[in-house]
């Protein structure tokens, strides 16, 4: 696991911020009517604008600047005109920033209109996964704490959890060590030390966990066909605790 040194900290924020910004832009785009393409287009004039690129654009042969995932699509929906969003969907839009080398990675899931108790359940649930996952850890602790938190929260919830994706350290590069599961025990995986940062993503389905690979080689769906929501931050772990470099400025989560 890396230590980020101050001066890499100020740029992982800076991309950390325009990544954010990106998410608030994206949630105002979505509504029913508008393509996939169209807000991957949009999205990614606004990272450029804002001093960043798109880090997924290009990477391993991605052939977008974000990943934009509806209903059973779990992650890495490749944007497309034939995607056209309707009321009672759900949206993940999952964007990953490069700024001066270094990188900033969240996603959130949005309701299209009007959506199902169920969805908006999963939703919920799957940002309470995050936080519960984030809230008792800290420097010293195994990687496994967080894992652990958010298996049991999903489950408790009726909910499971996808085993084949996780989180990972992000800073020079967009994955790096370790990998953050988001299923196991307290002490499973590194320990945690001061200054590493790592993108925390709980992908949590509402029915059965097992997935399927579309035949685009990128998109990944639920075997069951049920949907799946996606909750991710970019997080610096420093003496003080988790600071979440990602969140909205009018989240109720704001650090004290
Ligand atoms: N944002 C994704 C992650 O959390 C990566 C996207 S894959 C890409 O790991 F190919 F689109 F970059
Ligand atoms: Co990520």
């Amino acid at each position: 696991m890396i230590q980020k040194t101050p001066a890499e900290i100020v740029l992982i924020k800076k991309a950390c911020e325009i990544t954010r910004d990106t998410l608030v832009y994206a949630k105002s785009l979505v509504k029913p009517g508008i393509s996939t393409f169209d807000i991957d287009k949009s999205l990614e004039k606004f990272i450029i604008d804002s001093g960043g690129s798109p880090a997924c654009l290009g990477y391993e042969g991605y052939p977008a600047a974000t990943c934009i995932s509806v209903n059973d699509v779990v992650v890495h929906g490749i944007p497309s005109k034939d995607i056209v969003l309707k009321e009672g969907d759900i949206v993940s839009i999952d964007i990953v920033v490069a700024y001066k080398g270094y990188h900033g990675d969240a996603t959130r899931t949005y309701p299209v209109g009007e959506i199902s108790e169920e969805k908006a359940k999963l939703i919920r649930v799957t940002k309470e996964c995050f936080f519960k996952g984030i809230e008792n850890t800290r420097i010293g602790d195994r990687i496994g704490k967080i894992s652990h938190a958010v298996q049991t929260h999903a489950e408790s919830n009726g909910f499971s959890v996808v085993r084949e994706l996780c989180g990972h350290g992000i800073g020079r590069k967009m994955h790096e060590a370790p990998s953050v599961l988001n299923f196991g025990k307290e002490t499973d995986g590194p320990v945690i030390v001061e200054n590493a940062v790592l993108a925390i993503e709980p992908m949590i389905n509402a029915g059965k966990k097992e997935i399927w690979m579309l035949n685009d080689g990128w998109g990944i769906i639920t075997r069951d066909g049920r949907p799946s929501a996606h909750y991710e931050n970019t997080v610096l772990f420093t003496k003080n605790g988790p600071e979440v470099l990602t969140l909205e400025k009018d989240d109720e989560h704001q650090p004290r």
